[in-house]
């Protein structure tokens, strides 16, 4: 059994459920565990080094799993950006038929993965990006609301408004994201005109993540509150896990007064991967949100798709469908 959705059929995968790109998360084990398991693996484009580093992560990915897996291309504001159009190529090259694209001005790249056959989920933060997406051309669009680890935007709007606002003005389909992690948020999403769930840090929080153990029980310790927003003067805001580091960032960034360069030390993307793999917990910024207050356990990915998809049909057709009665005749 599983829940078909117009997500499953334009991906050719069993269940609706996607893993978002992910900063040195998303690598080959990941992303053919999560796609092995039915779902959409997706790995982490900028992760690689080099083009042609990412080039032999998708042969390796392509040896692990059978099954459809994608690829991120996150555009991000930088001094020195990385050479997005080689990065492109690769992932054109490479055969790879699911891209998600992610941050600004997508147009250029989109054109070109379409012109390619390439099916491009864009990942974005309001319905008014959403549209603009919609009207450059991409195939589905993936909604992160204000819950959701890494960059929720400017605007605070939670998923619970920003989902069906969202589904009322698109006609592409809609991956709702952020604070997704089990079969209710599944059936949630659902019911807020979704046609499917994409996740981050549920994932991290799975056997086969390339990450230390420290950091998936970090993950099923914090509660719900355990995260902090951090530059958001600079218009870049990013939702972190609490740890020493982002308690330092928040307090040096508390003076108005402040600028990047008071924390650049502090926030390096080195740092953050190498408490991610080393599990020294205080070495650097590790990106997650708040779903990390309903991740409990370390399953595999394979039990983890099973158990959303299981549970939320059991919610649709018991709890959902037992609540609907004839009225009582007076
Ligand atoms: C460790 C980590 C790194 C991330 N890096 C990226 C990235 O490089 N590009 C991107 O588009 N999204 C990135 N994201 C966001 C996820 O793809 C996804 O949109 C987000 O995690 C959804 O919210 P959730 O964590 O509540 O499920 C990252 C998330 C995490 C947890």
């Amino acid at each position: 059994m599983t829940l078909r959705t117009r997500i499953t059929d334009m991906l050719g995968i069993e269940h609706p459920v996607v893993q978002g790109g992910m900063m040195w998360v998303g690598r080959a084990e990941l992303a053919s565990a999560v796609s092995n398991a039915g779902g959409l693996g997706i790995l982490t484009g900028l992760t690689q080094p080099t083009p042609d580093a990412l080039r032999a992560e998708i042969d390796r990915c392509r040896a692990m799993t059978d099954k459809p897996f994608g690829v991120n291309l996150t555009f991000l504001p930088s001094v020195s950006p990385p050479p997005y159009a080689e990065y492109r190529r690769a992932i054109i090259e490479s055969g790879v038929r699911i891209v998600e694209t992610a941050g600004n001005n997508p147009q250029e790249h989109v054109e070109d993965f379409k012109s390619h056959g390439i099916v491009v989920i864009h990942k974005c933060t309001a319905v008014r990006h959403a549209l603009s997406a919609e009207r450059i051309g991409v195939d589905a669009v993936s909604i992160d609301g204000f819950e959701c680890a890494g960059h929720p935007g400017e605007d605070d709007i939670p998923g619970l408004i920003l989902i069906p606002a969202a589904a009322d003005k698109l006609r592409i389909p809609m991956l709702a994201s952020g604070g997704f992690g089990d079969g209710r948020g599944l059936v949630a999403a659902l019911a807020l005109g979704a046609d499917g769930i994409n996740m981050g840090t549920r994932f991290i929080a799975t056997r086969e993540a390339p990450v230390h153990d420290n950091v998936k029980r970090f993950i099923v310790a914090n509660d719900e509150r355990a995260t902090r927003l951090i530059f958001r003067a600079f218009r870049n805001t990013t939702r972190v896990s609490a740890n020493s580091v982002s308690n330092q960032v928040t307090e040096i960034l508390r003076d108005p007064n402040a600028v990047f360069e008071d924390v650049r030390e502090l926030v390096l993307g080195a740092k953050g991967r190498i408490a991610l793999e080393t599990g020294d917990l205080d070495h650097g910024l590790i990106t997650a949100g708040q779903v990390q207050g309903l991740i409990h356990d370390v399953p595999s990915c394979q039990e983890l798709v099973e158990r959303i998809v299981r549970d939320a049909e059991t919610i649709i057709r018991q709890r959902l469908s037992a609540a609907i009665r004839e009225p009582v005749a007076a």
